[in-house]
């Protein structure tokens, strides 16, 4: 993985894994935690956030676990 938009406020992250881009809010949906410091798994393609686990998966968005608070808006495309 490594991180490809410049480090400001406006834009998403992006992750690459595999020839994949992921487009990431810099937020977590549940408290805003800064997902720029979230753990990304590339072999199960999740990030989880640091403040308080919750995990998504990065192919759909989808929570996988932690507080319920909804998916993320995620972007796939290839890079
Ligand atoms: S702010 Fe991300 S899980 Fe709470």
């Amino acid at each position: 993985m490594e991180p490809l938009a410049e480090d400001n406020n406006e834009s998403p992250l992006e992750i690459l894994i595999g020839g994949m881009v992921y487009k990431v809010p810099r937020y977590c949906p549940h408290r805003r935690g800064k997902l720029q410091y979230g753990f990304v798994n590339e072999r199960k393609k999740t990030i989880a956030c640091p403040l308080h686990r919750s995990t998504f998966s990065l192919e759909t968005g989808e929570q996988i676990s932690g507080p319920p608070c909804g998916r993320l808006d995620v972007k796939k495309c290839a890079k």
